[in-house]
Protein backbone atom coordinates (compact mmCIF):
# COMPACT_ATOMS: atom_id res chain seq x y z
CA UNK A 1 0.00 0.00 0.00
CA UNK A 2 1.15 3.20 -0.34
CA UNK A 3 0.46 6.59 1.96
CA UNK A 4 1.54 9.91 0.46
CA UNK A 5 -1.34 12.39 2.43
CA UNK A 6 -0.78 11.71 6.42
CA UNK A 7 -2.81 13.75 8.72
CA UNK A 8 -1.51 13.92 12.07
CA UNK A 9 -3.70 15.47 15.06
CA UNK A 10 -4.07 15.36 18.63
CA UNK A 11 -2.53 16.87 21.78
CA UNK A 12 0.98 15.75 21.17
CA UNK A 13 0.49 17.05 16.97
CA UNK A 14 2.90 20.24 17.27
CA UNK A 15 5.65 17.91 19.16
CA UNK A 16 5.10 15.02 16.21
CA UNK A 17 6.15 17.87 13.76
CA UNK A 18 9.22 19.42 15.45
CA UNK A 19 10.53 15.43 15.73
CA UNK A 20 9.90 15.07 12.48
CA UNK A 21 11.51 18.06 10.84
CA UNK A 22 14.32 17.73 13.30
CA UNK A 23 15.10 13.83 12.73
CA UNK A 24 14.15 13.92 8.87
CA UNK A 25 13.08 10.15 8.53
CA UNK A 26 14.24 8.47 5.06
CA UNK A 27 10.52 7.11 5.66
CA UNK A 28 8.82 10.53 5.34
CA UNK A 29 10.36 11.57 2.09
CA UNK A 30 8.33 12.82 -0.43
CA UNK A 31 4.93 12.45 2.20
CA UNK A 32 2.87 15.45 2.10
CA UNK A 33 1.92 15.83 5.71
CA UNK A 34 -0.53 18.31 8.00
CA UNK A 35 -0.25 18.98 11.07
CA UNK A 36 -3.64 20.25 13.00
CA UNK A 37 -5.03 20.91 16.42
CA UNK A 38 -7.96 18.52 17.10
CA UNK A 39 -10.40 21.20 16.49
CA UNK A 40 -8.97 22.83 13.17
CA UNK A 41 -9.38 19.44 11.29
CA UNK A 42 -11.60 20.03 8.58
CA UNK A 43 -13.51 18.06 6.08
CA UNK A 44 -11.02 18.83 3.57
CA UNK A 45 -8.18 17.05 6.05
CA UNK A 46 -10.49 14.04 6.23
CA UNK A 47 -10.95 14.20 2.62
CA UNK A 48 -7.64 14.28 1.24
CA UNK A 49 -5.78 12.36 4.21
CA UNK A 50 -5.11 8.66 3.30
CA UNK A 51 -3.23 7.83 6.39
CA UNK A 52 -5.31 9.27 10.02
CA UNK A 53 -3.20 9.99 13.23
CA UNK A 54 -4.01 10.57 16.01
CA UNK A 55 -5.16 9.38 19.78
CA UNK A 56 -8.58 9.41 19.08
CA UNK A 57 -11.41 10.29 15.78
CA UNK A 58 -11.47 13.94 15.63
CA UNK A 59 -15.62 15.04 16.56
CA UNK A 60 -16.06 15.36 13.12
CA UNK A 61 -14.45 12.52 12.29
CA UNK A 62 -15.66 9.90 9.04
CA UNK A 63 -13.68 7.64 6.42
CA UNK A 64 -13.06 10.00 3.78
CA UNK A 65 -12.77 8.99 0.37
CA UNK A 66 -9.12 8.45 0.30
CA UNK A 67 -8.49 7.11 4.18
CA UNK A 68 -6.78 3.64 3.67
CA UNK A 69 -5.22 3.39 7.01
CA UNK A 70 -5.98 4.72 10.55
CA UNK A 71 -3.10 4.92 13.17
CA UNK A 72 -4.24 5.11 17.35
CA UNK A 73 -1.20 7.27 18.89
CA UNK A 74 -2.55 5.30 22.50
CA UNK A 75 -2.67 1.95 22.94
CA UNK A 76 -6.37 2.31 23.62
CA UNK A 77 -8.49 2.35 21.15
CA UNK A 78 -12.04 1.99 22.67
CA UNK A 79 -12.68 5.42 21.05
CA UNK A 80 -12.14 4.54 17.64
CA UNK A 81 -13.93 1.33 18.17
CA UNK A 82 -16.97 3.69 19.80
CA UNK A 83 -17.10 5.23 16.14
CA UNK A 84 -19.19 1.64 15.73
CA UNK A 85 -19.01 0.81 12.28
CA UNK A 86 -15.38 0.77 10.68
CA UNK A 87 -14.48 0.83 7.42
CA UNK A 88 -13.90 -2.47 5.65
CA UNK A 89 -10.54 -3.11 4.65
CA UNK A 90 -8.81 0.13 6.48
CA UNK A 91 -5.95 -1.18 9.16
CA UNK A 92 -6.22 0.17 12.53
CA UNK A 93 -2.58 0.05 14.56
CA UNK A 94 -2.29 1.79 17.63
CA UNK A 95 1.29 2.73 19.73
CA UNK A 96 1.82 0.58 22.43
CA UNK A 97 5.86 0.81 22.58
CA UNK A 98 7.38 0.51 25.92
CA UNK A 99 3.79 0.58 27.74
CA UNK A 100 4.29 -3.02 29.34
CA UNK A 101 7.25 -1.33 30.33
CA UNK A 102 5.86 0.98 32.05
CA UNK A 103 3.03 -0.45 33.46
CA UNK A 104 5.08 -3.01 34.98
CA UNK A 105 7.14 -0.10 36.67
CA UNK A 106 3.85 1.62 37.63
CA UNK A 107 2.34 -1.75 39.39
CA UNK A 108 5.54 -2.80 40.88
CA UNK A 109 6.21 0.17 42.73
CA UNK A 110 2.71 0.20 44.58
CA UNK A 111 3.09 -3.40 45.25
CA UNK A 112 6.63 -2.98 47.12
CA UNK A 113 5.02 0.08 48.99
CA UNK A 114 2.68 -1.97 50.62
CA UNK A 115 4.84 -5.32 51.07
CA UNK A 116 8.09 -3.13 52.10
CA UNK A 117 5.43 -0.76 54.86
CA UNK A 118 6.59 2.23 53.23
CA UNK A 119 3.52 4.30 54.37
CA UNK A 120 4.33 2.35 58.05
CA UNK A 121 7.50 3.69 58.25
CA UNK A 122 6.76 7.15 57.41
CA UNK A 123 3.78 7.52 60.21
CA UNK A 124 6.44 5.56 62.53
CA UNK A 125 9.32 8.21 61.51
CA UNK A 126 6.78 10.69 62.01
CA UNK A 127 6.69 9.87 65.61
CA UNK A 128 10.05 8.65 66.34
CA UNK A 129 8.95 4.96 66.93
CA UNK A 130 11.10 2.31 66.86
CA UNK A 131 8.54 -0.60 65.49
CA UNK A 132 9.83 -3.79 63.35
CA UNK A 133 7.82 -5.08 60.62
CA UNK A 134 9.32 -7.79 58.37
CA UNK A 135 9.02 -6.85 55.15
CA UNK A 136 7.25 -9.00 52.91
CA UNK A 137 9.34 -11.19 50.00
CA UNK A 138 7.22 -10.62 46.59
CA UNK A 139 7.28 -14.48 45.86
CA UNK A 140 5.02 -15.22 48.54
CA UNK A 141 2.05 -12.96 46.49
CA UNK A 142 -0.26 -14.23 44.31
CA UNK A 143 -1.26 -11.86 41.44
CA UNK A 144 -3.88 -11.90 38.63
CA UNK A 145 -3.13 -9.91 35.43
CA UNK A 146 -6.48 -9.37 33.59
CA UNK A 147 -5.51 -9.32 29.99
CA UNK A 148 -2.45 -11.41 28.77
CA UNK A 149 -1.82 -9.26 26.06
CA UNK A 150 1.31 -7.55 24.62
CA UNK A 151 0.83 -5.31 28.49
CA UNK A 152 -0.68 -8.31 30.59
CA UNK A 153 2.33 -10.41 29.13
CA UNK A 154 5.12 -8.04 29.83
CA UNK A 155 3.50 -7.24 33.66
CA UNK A 156 3.70 -11.23 33.74
CA UNK A 157 7.37 -11.22 32.94
CA UNK A 158 8.26 -8.49 34.87
CA UNK A 159 6.90 -9.84 38.20
CA UNK A 160 7.74 -13.42 37.69
CA UNK A 161 11.16 -12.29 37.55
CA UNK A 162 11.15 -11.27 40.64
CA UNK A 163 9.28 -15.27 41.71
CA UNK A 164 5.12 -13.85 41.53
CA UNK A 165 3.44 -16.55 40.64
CA UNK A 166 1.13 -14.73 38.12
CA UNK A 167 -2.03 -16.05 36.88
CA UNK A 168 -3.63 -14.55 34.08
CA UNK A 169 -7.28 -14.16 32.51
CA UNK A 170 -8.06 -13.81 28.73
CA UNK A 171 -10.91 -14.19 26.28
CA UNK A 172 -8.95 -17.46 25.00
CA UNK A 173 -7.44 -19.08 27.64
CA UNK A 174 -4.31 -19.90 25.86
CA UNK A 175 -1.19 -20.44 28.26
CA UNK A 176 1.80 -18.08 27.59
CA UNK A 177 5.22 -17.97 28.78
CA UNK A 178 5.65 -16.09 32.16
CA UNK A 179 2.13 -17.20 33.81
CA UNK A 180 1.58 -19.98 36.11
CA UNK A 181 -1.62 -20.45 34.23
CA UNK A 182 -3.93 -18.41 31.97
CA UNK A 183 -7.68 -18.88 32.57
CA UNK A 184 -10.31 -18.02 29.94
CA UNK A 185 -12.46 -15.25 31.50
CA UNK A 186 -15.67 -17.76 31.38
CA UNK A 187 -13.48 -19.65 33.78
CA UNK A 188 -13.24 -17.26 36.35
CA UNK A 189 -14.25 -18.90 39.88
CA UNK A 190 -14.48 -18.07 43.38
CA UNK A 191 -11.38 -19.98 44.27
CA UNK A 192 -9.53 -18.39 41.30
CA UNK A 193 -10.04 -14.81 42.71
CA UNK A 194 -10.06 -15.78 46.74
CA UNK A 195 -6.49 -16.72 46.19
CA UNK A 196 -5.56 -13.39 44.79
CA UNK A 197 -3.57 -10.96 46.61
CA UNK A 198 -3.26 -8.39 44.25
CA UNK A 199 -5.17 -7.63 41.07
CA UNK A 200 -3.77 -5.92 37.93
CA UNK A 201 -6.22 -4.65 35.05
CA UNK A 202 -4.46 -4.16 31.52
CA UNK A 203 -7.66 -5.10 29.56
CA UNK A 204 -9.29 -2.87 26.55
CA UNK A 205 -12.66 -1.37 27.32
CA UNK A 206 -14.81 -3.50 25.31
CA UNK A 207 -18.41 -4.01 25.69
CA UNK A 208 -17.37 -7.36 27.89
CA UNK A 209 -14.93 -5.40 30.24
CA UNK A 210 -17.71 -2.51 30.51
CA UNK A 211 -18.27 -2.38 34.35
CA UNK A 212 -16.01 -6.09 34.49
CA UNK A 213 -15.34 -4.93 37.69
CA UNK A 214 -18.38 -4.97 40.13
CA UNK A 215 -20.22 -6.34 42.85
CA UNK A 216 -20.45 -9.44 42.00
CA UNK A 217 -16.56 -9.65 40.79
CA UNK A 218 -15.50 -7.86 43.87
CA UNK A 219 -17.91 -10.08 46.33
CA UNK A 220 -15.35 -13.08 45.64
CA UNK A 221 -12.14 -11.19 46.91
CA UNK A 222 -10.45 -11.47 49.98
CA UNK A 223 -8.38 -8.51 51.48
CA UNK A 224 -6.80 -7.80 47.40
CA UNK A 225 -5.52 -4.96 46.32
CA UNK A 226 -6.73 -3.57 43.04
CA UNK A 227 -5.19 -1.61 40.86
CA UNK A 228 -6.40 -0.35 37.35
CA UNK A 229 -3.98 1.07 34.28
CA UNK A 230 -7.03 -0.40 32.06
CA UNK A 231 -9.88 1.48 31.43
CA UNK A 232 -12.24 3.44 34.05
CA UNK A 233 -15.25 2.28 32.76
CA UNK A 234 -14.30 -1.00 33.61
CA UNK A 235 -14.99 -0.10 37.26
CA UNK A 236 -18.39 0.51 38.81
CA UNK A 237 -17.46 2.52 41.85
CA UNK A 238 -19.88 2.63 44.19
CA UNK A 239 -19.35 -1.73 43.83
CA UNK A 240 -15.39 -0.25 44.84
CA UNK A 241 -16.47 1.83 47.73
CA UNK A 242 -18.25 -0.85 49.04
CA UNK A 243 -15.77 -3.73 48.76
CA UNK A 244 -13.20 -1.18 50.12
CA UNK A 245 -15.77 -0.70 53.42
CA UNK A 246 -16.91 -4.33 53.71
CA UNK A 247 -12.58 -5.91 53.66
CA UNK A 248 -13.29 -7.66 49.99
CA UNK A 249 -10.98 -4.62 48.87
CA UNK A 250 -7.83 -3.99 51.15
CA UNK A 251 -6.67 -1.10 48.95
CA UNK A 252 -7.35 0.12 45.26
CA UNK A 253 -4.34 2.09 43.02
CA UNK A 254 -6.11 3.88 40.25
CA UNK A 255 -4.79 5.23 37.01
CA UNK A 256 -7.71 4.99 34.94
CA UNK A 257 -11.63 6.76 35.26
CA UNK A 258 -14.03 6.92 33.50
CA UNK A 259 -14.15 10.63 33.44
CA UNK A 260 -10.75 12.19 33.86
CA UNK A 261 -9.65 14.22 35.31
CA UNK A 262 -11.62 12.85 37.52
CA UNK A 263 -14.25 15.69 39.53
CA UNK A 264 -13.51 17.02 42.86
CA UNK A 265 -16.57 16.19 44.26
CA UNK A 266 -16.28 12.71 43.78
CA UNK A 267 -15.60 10.52 47.06
CA UNK A 268 -12.60 8.40 46.05
CA UNK A 269 -10.05 11.18 46.54
CA UNK A 270 -10.90 11.22 49.89
CA UNK A 271 -10.78 7.12 50.78
CA UNK A 272 -7.61 6.71 52.42
CA UNK A 273 -7.64 3.25 51.02
CA UNK A 274 -7.77 4.80 47.61
CA UNK A 275 -4.49 5.55 45.73
CA UNK A 276 -5.28 8.07 42.22
CA UNK A 277 -2.93 8.45 39.78
CA UNK A 278 -3.97 10.63 36.45
CA UNK A 279 -3.66 8.44 34.19
CA UNK A 280 0.08 8.27 33.85
CA UNK A 281 1.12 4.59 34.29
CA UNK A 282 1.60 4.37 30.48
CA UNK A 283 2.17 7.74 28.46
CA UNK A 284 2.18 7.90 24.70
CA UNK A 285 5.92 10.07 24.55
CA UNK A 286 6.16 12.05 21.53
CA UNK A 287 9.64 10.32 20.50
CA UNK A 288 7.86 7.08 20.81
CA UNK A 289 4.64 7.88 19.42
CA UNK A 290 7.22 8.97 16.08
CA UNK A 291 9.22 5.88 16.31
CA UNK A 292 6.17 3.63 16.11
CA UNK A 293 4.26 5.55 13.34
CA UNK A 294 7.62 5.87 11.18
CA UNK A 295 7.73 1.73 11.84
CA UNK A 296 4.21 0.96 10.72
CA UNK A 297 4.22 3.14 7.77
CA UNK A 298 7.32 1.47 6.61
CA UNK A 299 5.52 -1.62 7.34
CA UNK A 300 2.50 -0.75 5.71
CA UNK A 301 4.38 0.50 2.24
CA UNK A 302 6.27 -2.79 2.38
CA UNK A 303 2.83 -4.58 2.76
CA UNK A 304 5.05 -6.63 5.77
CA UNK A 305 3.02 -8.01 8.72
CA UNK A 306 2.06 -5.39 10.93
CA UNK A 307 2.45 -6.37 14.62
CA UNK A 308 0.28 -3.82 15.91
CA UNK A 309 -2.68 -4.11 13.86
CA UNK A 310 -6.04 -4.41 15.57
CA UNK A 311 -8.16 -7.01 15.66
CA UNK A 312 -11.47 -5.28 14.52
CA UNK A 313 -13.32 -8.81 15.03
CA UNK A 314 -12.39 -9.09 18.71
CA UNK A 315 -13.34 -7.91 21.88
CA UNK A 316 -11.46 -8.97 24.76
C1 LIG B 1 -3.44 5.24 27.30
O1 LIG B 1 -4.24 5.01 28.13
C2 LIG B 1 -3.57 4.81 25.93
O2 LIG B 1 -4.56 4.17 25.60
O3 LIG B 1 -2.65 5.09 25.17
Amino acid sequence: MKITNILITGKIYKELEEIMEREGYEELRGKQLRFRAEGEVTEDDLEWSEAFVSFRPTPNFYFGKNLKWVHSLGAGVDRYMSLGIWKQGIPLTRTVCSFGERISEYSLSYVLRDLQFHETFAQHQAVKQWNEFTPIPLKEIRLIVFGTGEIGHEVARAFSSFGVKVYGVSLSGKQKSHFEKVIGRENLSRDFLQGADYIINTLPLTSYTDKLFGEEFFNELKNAVFINCGRGASVDHSALRKALDNGNLKSAVLDVFEVEPLPTTDPLWDNPKVTITPHISAVTTPEEAVACFVDTLSNIEGNRELENEVDLTKEF
